[in-house]
């Protein structure tokens, strides 16, 4: 017979899977209306709130009530004040890394997939890439282009000891499945000696990145729709670089294989992934593992099952990961810690 208490101790600790669902929902509209920014300017009526992000009373106030509830804002009643604290501010409001709000719209469009993700647990298949097009695009662009401005330089790219330096001189450098192009634009921006070509297959993403290059005055960038799974092996590049794009593919095991015969002899292949074990039992106490496991569930491994893929999922791990580069044919695989905790950074060479 089950154990009451445990029965008890459950279902609280179901209340808050269920109550942060409903609050990622509820984060994914304060980013998208305003309010977070708007409560930053200081503590608030609800109407104040709502004149200062032109929004209706009604519905603040109604989003108010679970935010005091749930403590991410606190609420004065003598005179019906919110207030959004300085240190919740840091991670929901604001251009740096550190806002984590983009996070919540990636997680509520992943969930507009779910009957179809449902009906693959029963039929097989996937779901294809262009399915999560354009929301996915964007939100990875919300997610990522912060951290790329925050960590790209000073955080991935300085933790390879002598690539700022080569990067200085002028290398070629290709990113594989670069989204929209944000990373090889900062580089390109910073390094003008050097040349740098990003492949997605993505015609939206590629579009947003040759615009930004536009944006940005560079000649040492450009972008183009490519399957990297057929990568050319000429000419070869003394830099590759994959961020968060070798898990999710049809065939990783040929993007590897390619970017392998594309990198230069003494060049290096940067492989940013998520940091976890191959071993399900070595990543139960790692905070982060419930969520990517969901993330891949609910994105990277269908996108490559839907293409009859190997759908390696997000969290492949380490071990993995070094089988297949080994496999690709680099001779020697670093890994190093990244500047964000839940990735890695795999350095292969040849
Ligand atoms: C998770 S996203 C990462 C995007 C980008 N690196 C970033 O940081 O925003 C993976 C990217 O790989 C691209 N991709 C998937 N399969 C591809 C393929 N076979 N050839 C080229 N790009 C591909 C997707 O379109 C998507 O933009």
């Amino acid at each position: 017979m089950a154990n009451p208490d445990l029965v008890k101790q459950f279902g609280v600790k179901l209340l808050g899977i269920y109550t942060g669902g409903v609050l990622t929902q509820l984060i994914d509209i304060g980013y998208q209306v305003g309010l977070f920014e708007a409560a930053k300017t200081g503590p608030a009526t609800s109407q104040e709130l709502a004149d200062r992000a032109g929004l209706k009373e009604r519905y603040v106030r109604e989003w108010l009530g679970s935010m005091v509830t749930s403590g991410i804002f606190s609420y004065t009643p003598a005179s019906r004040t919110y207030a959004l604290p300085e240190e919740h501010a840091a991670l929901l409001t604001g251009n740096a890394h550190t806002n984590a709000a983009p996070t919540s719209r990636m997680i509520n469009h992943f969930g507009s997939h779910l009957q179809r993700l449902t009906s693959c647990f029963r039929e097989g298949g996937g779901i294809s890439y262009s399915a999560y097009r354009p929301v996915f695009t964007q939100c990875m662009d919300d997610t990522w282009r912060r951290i790329y401005d925050g960590l790209l330089v000073s955080g991935f790219i300085s933790a390879v000891k002598g690539l700022p330096a080569m990067l200085g001189k002028g290398i070629r450098v290709m990113d594989i499945g670069c989204g929209t192009g944000h990373a090889m634009n900062i580089l390109a921006r910073e390094f003008p000696q050097s040349t740098f070509v990003g492949y997605d297959i993505a015609e939206d993403a590629i579009a947003g990145a040759r615009e930004e290059a536009k944006s940005f005055g560079l000649t040492n960038v450009s972008f183009e729709v490519v399957d990297v799974a057929a990568l050319p092996s000429d000419p070869k590049f003394d830099l590759i670089t994959a961020f968060d794009a070798i898990h999710d593919q049809r065939a990783p095991d040929a993007v590897l294989e390619g970017a392998c015969r594309a990198l230069a002899l003494d060049g290096a292949f940067l492989m940013i992934e998520f940091k976890f074990s191959s071993r399900l039992e070595e990543n139960i106490s790692n905070p982060f593992a419930p969520m990517y496991y969901g993330f891949s569930l609910m994105h990277c491994m269908p996108v490559s099952l839907a293409l009859d893929g190997q759908g390696l999922g997000t969290v492949w791990g380490e071990q993995l990961a070094r089988q297949y580069l080994a496999k690709a044919g680099f001779g020697s695989v670093t890994v190093l810690d990244s500047p964000r905790p839940q990735n890695s950074i795999f350095v292969a060479r040849h």
